[in-house]
């Protein structure tokens, strides 16, 4: 599929986001297709781990800010696009370990889904923000719980209420970044050390990775609730303003 490219290297499922004249930001063909490749490594016994990933120096500037338009000024409910939130879906129920690779910018979701992550690499020059505040939005992706739980609940505030932006150290100090690598090297990094995950038992991965987690219907609680604001905000006038600015200013 164009924008995304899903390969299967050994028991290393890596997805790669790639549309890059749009900074790899995430349209609905793009969360249905990331779901795809989530759910079907489930019963796939050859797959041990999954790798997400960018490309051209970029993980992605979140979400498709024109879908968030047309969401926010179409006549449909206040649920949020169920695209989007399948994918927060398939990320939760996932039970084969997630690592990503983040070089250059993770924006909005592209932060949010990396709480999901079981082990993340950054490039050093890769930045994280998560800018809802500024499109009149509220944090998604379960992350108004995860956040708090991962990094303390002043610097979740500081990212997710403030749209503070953090930098690779800045987000392995925060302590949901676990490695910080070279710029342009998160991939290869992230492909040792998922090799370094398929030799172990799988099975007692899969148990202990469970343990560690909080119970998907908790998640899943979460992103149902975080998705009825979130569908509620796209609607406002603040958020349609917010977008519209964000367009306009490249006819300048
Ligand atoms: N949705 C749709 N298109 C996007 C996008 C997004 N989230 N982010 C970037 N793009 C597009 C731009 O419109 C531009 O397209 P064009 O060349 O056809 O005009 C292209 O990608 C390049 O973006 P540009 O803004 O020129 O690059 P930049 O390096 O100056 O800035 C960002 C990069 C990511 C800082 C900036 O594009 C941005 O702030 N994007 C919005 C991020 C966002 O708010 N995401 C939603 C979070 S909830």
């Amino acid at each position: 599929m164009g924008h995304l490219l899903v390969s299967d290297n050994d028991a290393i499922r890596v997805i790669t986001l790639q549309r890059p004249e749009k900074k790899n930001a995430i349209t609905r063909d793009m969360y249905r297709a990331m779901s795809g490749a989530i759910d079907s490594a489930q019963n796939d016994p050859v797959i041990r781990c999954i790798v997400i990933t960018g490309n051209s120096g970029v993980f992605t500037a979140g979400n498709d800010l024109d879908d968030f338009l047309k969401d926010g000024t179409s006549g449909g409910g206040d649920e949020r696009a169920s695209d989007a939130v399948k994918f927060l879906y398939s990320l939760v129920q996932n039970t084969k370990p997630l690592i990503a690779a983040v070089d250059g910018i993770a924006v909005g979701i592209g932060t949010t889904m990396l709480f999901h992550c079981d082990y993340v690499l950054a490039g050093s020059s890769a930045t994280f923000s998560t800018p809802f505040i500024h499109l009149g939005l509220v944090p998604e992706g379960a992350s108004s719980l995860l956040a708090p739980q991962s990094i303390g609940y002043q610097r979740a505030f500081a990212m997710l209420v403030m749209g503070r932006t953090l930098n690779a150290n800045e987000a392995r100090e925060a302590g949901f970044v676990n490695t910080v690598v070279a710029p342009g090297e998160a991939a290869a990094e992230a492909e040792k050390i998922a090799r370094e995950i398929c030799t172990l038992p799988a099975e007692a991965v899969a148990l202990s990775r469970k343990l560690l987690k909080p119970p998907p219907e908790e998640l899943t609680r979460r992103i149902d609730l975080e998705s009825r604001l979130f569908g509620e905000r796209l609607r406002s006038e603040e958020a349609i303003a917010a977008f519209q600015a964000f367009f306009a200013r490249k006819k300048r």
